[in-house]
């Protein structure tokens, strides 16, 4: 049975009293007047509860109980909405004492940068990825087989000098140039074509001065593939220099010697700061030697597997560091690994203006 719907019987009878205690209710100023009236009206034996105890003496219990319980329940959701209030009322306070000042200056946020080595070193995947390159890993200890034999330098052969490093042990060694990865690449291609780069470590017995350090980077390139020749690797040089230094860079190529390339050129880009008339940046001759290249040897193809007889090829190395500085007129390669949140961030500022 719904409560508006009960015997109304003996409604008055609780009538006067629940007036009474509702106009208490209404009236209540803090939770303590509630816990007042809870205690005194409501509560096992306060004066509305023993009001019940009458039922003793009515013929029609269950209309009184009808009557009392729809007068209880009345009470009570006075009473309990009225506790809500309170509730919310507290916590309004609360929340008001503990509200944000907003005016109050904030922290700021230190925001890191990235180092210009790492751009410089992503901006010329990119390229290279662009032009239809994959980029390749290889390890950075290595044997001696993939970092010298496999390139046609053998033991005691001169060049070695050049490229000393750490040594594991006889055989182990830190690699003093990504060339290496060529010789792997080329063994896991098994006489197909290959068109990749290597971004990666190198180390080498060098003074550490201004523009040498024991540890450098170099992205490798390579090519292997019918009919590479001299031309192939000169525009995409060109297009390279372009892309990094100037639009309108121009580059030349000056035979040089390296165990693993015929004919070996050393790479030189027109001074993009001087356009050519000669500056301190390119020390008065108008060009920047900027990496060392050349057409792989055939006998680095016929140890890997190549007919030189069908198959042609070109490699170069490019100095990453070295690119980085002259791109950002950077003078001590140092400064690439000392982790100078000044030296970053002063570089950063500089690309993003
Ligand atoms: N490996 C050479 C060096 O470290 C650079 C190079 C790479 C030259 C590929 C020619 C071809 O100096």
């Amino acid at each position: 049975m719904e409560n508006n719907e009960h015997n109304k019987k003996y409604d008055d009878l609780f009538t006067p009293l629940e007036k009474e205690i509702l106009a208490l209710i209404i009236k209540a100023k803090v939770l303590n007047d509630l816990t007042e009236i809870k205690n005194k009206y409501l509560s096992k034996k306060g004066e509305f509860s023993i009001l019940m105890n009458k039922i003793r003496e009515v013929d029609d219990k269950k209309a009184f109980g009808e009557a009392f319980n729809f007068a209880r329940k009345k009470l009570e959701s006075a009473f309990n909405e009225k506790v809500e209030e309170f509730k919310r009322l507290a916590l309004n306070e609360e929340l008001q004492k503990d509200s944000l000042d907003i005016t109050l200056p904030g922290n700021n946020f230190k925001s890191g940068a990235m180092n210009p080595f790492y751009k410089v070193k992503r901006e010329i995947e990119d390229i290279f990825v662009g032009m239809g390159y994959t980029v390749e890993n290889g390890p950075e200890v290595d044997s001696d087989k993939y970092v010298f034999e496999l390139l046609n330098i053998p033991k005691d052969h001169p060049a070695r000098d050049m490229q000393d490093t750490l040594y594991i042990d006889d055989n182990l060694l830190l690699r003093s140039h990504t060339s290496s990865v060529q010789a792997h690449v080329m063994e896991k291609a098994n006489g197909k074509p290959i068109k990749i780069i290597c971004p990666g470590k190198t180390f080498r017995r060098d003074d550490d001065d201004m523009t040498h350090s024991h540890q450098f980077a170099q992205v490798e390139g390579l090519v292997i593939d019918k009919d590479i020749n001299l031309g192939n690797l000169k525009a995409t040089l060109e297009l390279f220099a372009k892309k990094m230094f100037a639009k309108d860079a121009k580059i030349r190529f000056r035979s040089s010697y390296f165990p693993f390339t015929e004919p070996s050129v050393e790479v030189d880009v027109s001074c993009f700061n001087c356009k050519g008339k000669g500056c301190s940046v390119c020390k008065g001759s108008g060009w920047i030697e900027i990496l060392g290249a050349g057409m792989v040897h055939p006998n680095v193809l016929k140890m890997s597997g190549y007919d030189p007889e069908v198959y042609s090829g070109y490699a170069f190395g490019i100095g990453i560091e070295r690119v980085a500085m002259l791109r950002y007129g950077i003078d001590d390669i140092r400064r690439f690994y000392q982790s100078d949140v000044k030296f970053i961030k002063e570089f950063n500022k500089k690309v993003e203006d």
